[in-house]
């Protein structure tokens, strides 16, 4: 984002809408699902929970101190609260490197979301069976033109949003769809919990199975953690220099967390009934909203609707997300390597889509670049803000920060305790045991 225009947002739930906004996408309601799946349920959400109040809360937290404090975007807020920790700026790169990564997987995905759309809207999703769902998606996801021509409508939309600059737009829009995301959704598990057998995958998300747990099953956890709350790699700090002094971090960070932590459950109540209902392998993989979605809209009452609604706000909170991903890529090519804004757009989401061509044609790509920027560079970005904050920073003006808005924070100690010690030491310890090194 430019200096120039630094205005900020102009109400206290327009900041929450915006970075909610960025959290809340496919990662809540098409991936959150499928790894759940893949991980054996319960177990993981348990971890997954533990990892968002234990890490993703304080990493949030800071990422919003670190961009207000500093009031620059990522790359320079580093450098410029501690220049004698040039390291630091690693931070800022690391994360180009992964929006890079994470854009050119999303625009795909996203991609199919403006097809089901269109399957929806021409009614060719109801009345189809689990095996006819099922080829759809598979035939449709393993061909090249179509997702290909969709990923290219996708990242021109959210190219052309970014172009203009983008709280505006984002603020204005995301405080009406995103509370009507919710609504459907709401609707959806009620749909879904209905369902004869619903109770089986009820049992399969909220009751844990520990036997389950491995180290992938955690090293996930903690990679979806952060790819949902859209934390270590800058985008939370940009959007931290732009709230006002006045507003109360901690609730910020609280509350964009909870928001999005309920979208995800409430996508899993609402899938996971119907995977056991309808007979649906859970561990499926990318294609488990798709195939089980589409099953519950037909029985629903005015499923036509719900579903053409449905696809149509997924694709906008995926929107919401992609603008702050390539945000981050264009204020790097405009401000640090001083390209015109247009250019530096224009060339930004060139680029994506061109890595996204690649991953349409290679699954194998795809879930490296997945992989990759969810479970390596996010957390190991976490882990350098997390030392940031706690030990490169002074606490005072930690302290000063995080109560800028006139209120003492009553448990200041705990989080400094947290992101000192407990955030680091975790994260290191799920990377290293990742890595193979214990
Ligand atoms: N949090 C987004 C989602 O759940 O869909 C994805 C994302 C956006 C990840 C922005 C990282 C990011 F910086």
């Amino acid at each position: 984002m430019a200096h120039s225009n630094r205005d900020g947002f102009s109400s206290k739930f327009g900041v929450i809408a915006a970075a909610a906004g960025s959290a809340v996408g496919l990662g809540n309601i098409w991936r959150f699902p499928y790894v759940v799946g893949e991980n054996g349920g319960g177990a993981f959400l348990l971890l997954y929970l533990f990892f968002i109040v234990l890490i993703g809360i304080p990493v949030m937290l800071s990422e919003l101190m670190i961009g207000r404090k500093a009031q620059v975007n990522a790359f320079r807020a580093f450098p410029s609260l501690a220049p004698k920790a040039p390291f630091f700026k690693i931070v800022g790169i690391m994360g180009v490197a992964a929006a890079f990564l994470i854009l050119s997987f999303y625009g795909v995905v996203a991609g199919w979301t403006v097809e089901y759309i269109w399957l929806a809207v021409t009614n060719q999703l109801a009345g189809q069976s689990n095996a006819e769902l099922k080829v759809l998606f598979d035939t449709f996801s393993g061909s090249t033109i179509q997702p290909i021509f969709y990923l290219v409508v996708f990242m021109a939309m959210t190219a052309f949003i970014v172009r203009g600059g983008i709280q505006n737009g984002i603020e204005k829009y995301t405080k009406v769809l995103m509370p009507l995301l919710f609504v459907i959704i709401v609707v959806l598990c009620l749909r879904a919990v209905t369902l004869d057998g619903a109770m089986v995958g009820i049992e399969f998300l909220f009751k844990p199975d520990f036997s389950k747990i491995t180290g992938d099953v955690i090293l996930s956890a903690l990679g979806q953690a952060f790819f949902s709350l859209s934390i270590g790699m800058g985008v939370i700090a940009t959007y931290g220099s732009y709230i006002s002094k006045k507003e109360n971090l901690l609730n910020t960070a609280v509350s964009v967390s909870f928001a999005d932590t309920l979208i995800a459950i409430l996508s899993g109540v609402a899938i996971f009934p119907a995977v056991f209902a309808f007979g649906i392998e859970p561990g499926e993989g990318p294609g488990l909203v798709f195939v089980v979605l589409p099953q519950v809209f037909s029985q629903m009452m005015g499923g036509y609707v719900f579903a053409v609604a449905f696809f149509i706000l997924l694709l906008i909170a995926a929107l919401t997300s992609s603008v702050s991903l390539l945000e981050v890529v264009v204020a790097y090519f405009s401000e640090e390597l001083k390209l015109e804004r247009k250019k530096a757009t224009v060339l930004a989401a060139v680029s994506i889509t061109v890595l996204g061509v690649f991953c349409v044609v290679s699954p194998k790509l795809f879930d490296l670049f997945e992989w990759t920027s969810s479970n390596l560079l996010l957390p190991f970005g976490g882990l350098l803000i997390a030392i940031f904050v706690g030990w490169v920073l002074d606490k005072e003006v930690v302290r000063a920060e995080l109560e800028s808005h006139g209120k003492k924070v009553a448990i200041f100690k705990v989080i400094m305790l947290i992101v000192k010690y407990i955030a680091p030491v975790a994260v290191a310890i799920v990377l290293l045991q990742s890595l193979g090194v214990f």
